[in-house]
């Protein structure tokens, strides 16, 4: 997700929700960021400082007067952070820091912040609707304070409404968001993902193993680092990346409907999903019976997506330089048929798979892949995490578009 190597200071304010704190800082130390934790004295009453001291290996900040060393904590912090994130955020610590309150070590380490800041409101619904509390968050919004918006649901205080902190998994993604480089800012994506299901009557279907992790983590990437990305997914069970949008799809012929509707409108194409190439010749439509012998099913081909759009690409008059990035799924001579599919489809680049591997191809969550390019070469990195991967292939896909367009690097 981007987040190795970066610093950041996670603020834990006094609600119920703290709890929630651990693991966020447990997944953002997983995603390998160097994470410190600073309580307010709210705080300890809902959540211990070992456990953060436990899961980050650092020594947690919560008394001003309890600092080491030169005692500039509350100042060093701050300004060391690539992001401060504070989760949950009270009403009372979002009114202090929209007012230049500092009077513990959290609220001083903010007004000495320059890193960027994210805060995470959480509370009962009408605190949260207090005219109060929501000027001080147009306040600290006017400032350019990021502010995730809180979710909707049971609160602690036995009400339903908005207030909740979302979840951990959540936050590690609008974090990801906020600290990504913005190289892709102003292009159009379109990633496919998934399985397509092709239906034989209206109980069964034929399809294949892929998940959707593999598109789903390059269009999270893609808009992270700024694009505006459409996802068009065949059916699955993963959660759609923040920012995306999602075009539900469910056969090859309406995933080949929704990619030919949003390609003249885009700058890159990057075809993850695994196609089904070919359907039963016909769909029945009461359930087919058993009977005595074997079966046979008619089968026809289904329409090649990315060969389409790659002579449309061929013939684009726009000016747009269309960058088409393909996957080709191989079980055995992988270069050989990965290199054919590249220039028969008329891509940039193709994203060779050996998918007869454990740790690679379908529903892992690791990729060991090969990029292939029009323009001659094979790139081969090594055993790598999907998301990786798909910072990979947008870095290559990106360059290609630039290089097209003639702009420099
Ligand atoms: O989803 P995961 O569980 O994470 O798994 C990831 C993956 C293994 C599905 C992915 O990494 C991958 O390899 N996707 C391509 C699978 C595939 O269908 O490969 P292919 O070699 O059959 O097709 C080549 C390319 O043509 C693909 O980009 C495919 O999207 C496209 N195609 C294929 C057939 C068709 N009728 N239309 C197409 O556009």
């Amino acid at each position: 997700m981007g987040l190795r190597g970066k610093s950041i200071v996670v603020g834990v304010t006094g609600g119920i929700a703290a709890y929630k704190a651990a693991e966020l800082v447990r997944l953002l130390v997983r995603q390998e960021a160097f994470v410190r934790v600073a309580m307010t004295a709210n705080a300890l009453h809902f959540a211990g400082p070992v456990t953060f001291e436990a899961l980050t290996g650092q020594k947690v900040m919560y008394d001003m007067y309890g600092q080491e060393g030169t005692a500039m904590e509350h100042i060093r912090w701050g300004q060391e952070a690539d992001l401060v994130v504070i989760a949950p955020a009270t009403a009372n610590f979002i009114a202090k820091y929209a007012n230049g309150i500092a009077d513990d070590f959290l609220t001083t380490m903010m007004l000495a912040a320059s890193a960027r800041i994210l805060i995470c409101p959480a509370m009962n619904t009408k605190m949260l609707l207090h005219p109060a509390t929501r000027s001080n968050m147009d306040i600290l919004a006017k400032r350019g304070v990021y502010i995730m918006a809180p979710g909707e649901g049971e609160l602690a205080c036995g009400t339903s409404g908005a207030g909740r902190l979302p979840e951990p998994e959540e936050i590690v993604e609008f974090v990801a968001t906020v600290i990504s480089k913005k190289d892709l800012e102003g292009l159009k994506i379109i990633v496919t993902a998934g399985p397509t299901i092709e239906p034989i009557d209206p109980v069964r279907f034929i399809t294949n193993r892929s998940t959707g992790k593999m598109g789903y983590a390059i269009a999270g990437a893609a808009a992270r680092r700024g694009a505006a990305v459409t996802l068009i997914s065949g059916p699955t069970n993963i959660r759609s990346p923040l920012g995306v949008e999602i075009r539900s799809v469910r056969s090859a012929l309406e995933m080949r409907s929704a990619v030919i509707e949003c390609f003249s409108d885009c700058d890159m194409v990057i075809k993850a999903a695994a196609v089904s190439d070919y359907r039963p010749a016909r769909f029945l439509e009461e359930k087919m019976k058993k009977g005595p012998g074997d079966l046979v099913l008619e089968m026809v081909k289904n329409p090649d997506i990315l060969a389409e759009i790659g002579s449309l690409a061929e013939r684009e008059t726009d000016g747009r330089k269309r960058v088409l990035v393909g996957f080709a799924a191989e079980t055995h001579d992988l270069i050989e048929n990965a290199r054919s599919k590249l220039n028969s489809k008329g891509l940039d680049m193709i994203v060779a798979n050996d998918v007869s591997r454990k740790d690679a191809g379908f529903a892992t969550e690791t990729n060991l892949v090969k990029m292939l390019f029009r323009e001659g070469g094979i790139e081969e990195p090594p055993l790598m995490s999907k998301t990786d991967v798909a910072e990979l292939i947008l870095d290559r896909a990106e360059a290609i578009r630039r290089k097209k367009l003639g702009l420099s690097r």
